[in-house]
């Protein structure tokens, strides 16, 4: 069998990885993003940079490279600032999109998820309210029914914590909504404000969803969904530093992030949707709180690199093209610790200590090989195993702080001179 085209709409870090997946099982991969020279592009067999948010050029790329029909490929995306209502129509015209156009739709703003899991689904999540204005916000958040104090502020378009702070004092929140609206995306000023949970700690519950391909016809795989092991992990300003498996948790309280992993997915993912979600909880007590998902692999997943042999990105392909996913093996533990950039740097960084992090037994570095960086920008993972995941912090975090960011030869202000 001949196997198909994945367009990734997006190009980072995450997509090289499901690149490399789907290129070892003999895909043809065509990567996309708004710059040249992204992560997944260096793996890939094509690239196209365009404005994904910009719809006739959403169109072009996937007329270009796809078909409609089964067979014709299939639309990947990886990240959420993408003109979904484009991918919507190109599904009624017989494009694949992973796991759905509506999946990619409904999480591209916090706002239609959190509606559909609090309202529709009825899923225990954070206290919440929107905000199109500063006096707005100050009643989501100090009315009777409003979230309280301290919130969490974050503009329904954003990711990766920006634009996202914590509010402890009623005298912080107009500096909370002008630093959400300056840092969001598109045009629409919007806000949630969210209840602070006073969790014990957060996961994310990797979920696959499968379909089969009977004679030219996708069907739903009767199979149940799958589940990965929860995967700890802890965030700063919004954005992850580390994540381990296993992360200790009774399993009744598996057993309910399961069951509401399994009906937002189904429900987002239709019948025939098929693909890997990150679905994240909050846990406090024996409380298991909804917090939101995405339709594709997850930042924290990475330690799925090195904690089991088949990673998400593995996971993730498998489930799109229909290859069965038999057990997962698992190590004893494992972990991972992000490298950040330390300030901005205008062209390639060098990388320099890689050699004394990789010194260490049961360790493994990812450079991403990103062109630039900007403050706090992701370069880099670390991933270890070790006996426990305690252990398995500790080697990876070492490993991680060992690794430096540093301008390169070309992007230093005075070449060196011999
Ligand atoms: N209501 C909340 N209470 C406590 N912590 C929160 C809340 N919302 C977000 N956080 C913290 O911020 C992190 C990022 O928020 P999240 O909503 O997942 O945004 P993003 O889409 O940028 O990942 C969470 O993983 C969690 O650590
Ligand atoms: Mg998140």
């Amino acid at each position: 069998m001949q196997l198909p085209t994945l367009l990734l709409l997006g190009s980072g870090e995450l997509g090289k990885e499901v690149a490399i997946s789907a290129k070892r099982l003999g895909c043809r991969v065509v990567a996309v993003d708004s710059y040249d020279g992204a992560p997944a592009m260096q793996v890939s067999d094509a690239r196209e940079v365009i404005d994904m948010l910009h719809a006739p050029s959403l169109r072009r790329v996937v007329r270009r490279h796809l078909k409609p029909g089964v067979g014709g490929g299939f639309i990947v995306p990886e990240i959420e600032a993408i003109r979904t209502e484009e991918l919507l129509s190109l599904e009624r015209l017989g494009y694949s999109v992973v796991p759905s156009a509506r999946a990619a739709n409904l999480t591209m703003n916090r706002d239609a998820i959190r509606d559909l899991a609090a309202s529709r689904l009825r899923l225990p999540t954070a206290r919440y309210a929107y905000a199109e204005s500063a006096a707005e916000l100050r009643t989501a958040i100090t009315a009777k029914k409003g979230t309280g104090l301290p919130a969490v502020v974050k503009p329904v378009m954003s990711s990766s914590g920006k634009g996202q702070s914590v509010v402890t004092r009623a005298a912080d929140i107009d500096a909370a909504w002008t630093y959400a609206v300056s840092n969001m995306r598109g045009d629409r000023p919007r806000v949630i404000a969210e209840e602070f949970i006073e969790f014990d700690y957060e996961i994310t519950l990797l979920t696959v969803r499968q379909r089969r391909v009977v004679a030219g016809r996708r069907v739903p795989e009767p199979r149940r969904t799958l589940f990965v092991r929860p995967i700890g992990h802890r965030q700063e300003r919004g954005d992850y530093q580390e994540s381990w498996m296993p992360c200790p948790m009774k399993p009744a309280l598996i057993r309910s992030a399961q069951r509401m992993a399994r009906t937002i997915t189904a429900e987002i993912a239709g019948p025939e949707g098929a693909g890997l979600f990150g679905v994240e909880f909050f846990v406090r007590g024996n409380e298991v709180i909804f917090s939101e998902l995405s339709p594709r692999p997850h930042d924290t997943g990475m330690v799925t690199m090195i904690s089991q042999d088949l990673s998400e990105f593995d996971l993730h392909v498998r489930a799109i093209l229909g290859l069965p996913i038999p057990a997962i093996r698992y190590e004893k533990a494992a972990a991972s610790a992000v490298i950040l950039s330390p300030g901005p740097i205008a062209g390639p960084p060098e990388y320099p200590g890689l050699g004394r992090a990789l010194a260490a037994s049961g360790v493994q570095i990812r450079l991403f090989g990103k062109p630039s960086a900007r403050k706090y920008r992701r370069m880099g993972v670390a991933l270890a195993v070790a006996a426990s995941a305690a252990g398995a912090r500790k080697a990876a975090t070492r490993a991680a702080s060992l690794v430096r960011v540093e301008p390169g030869v070309t992007s230093k202000a005075a070449p060196r001179t011999r």
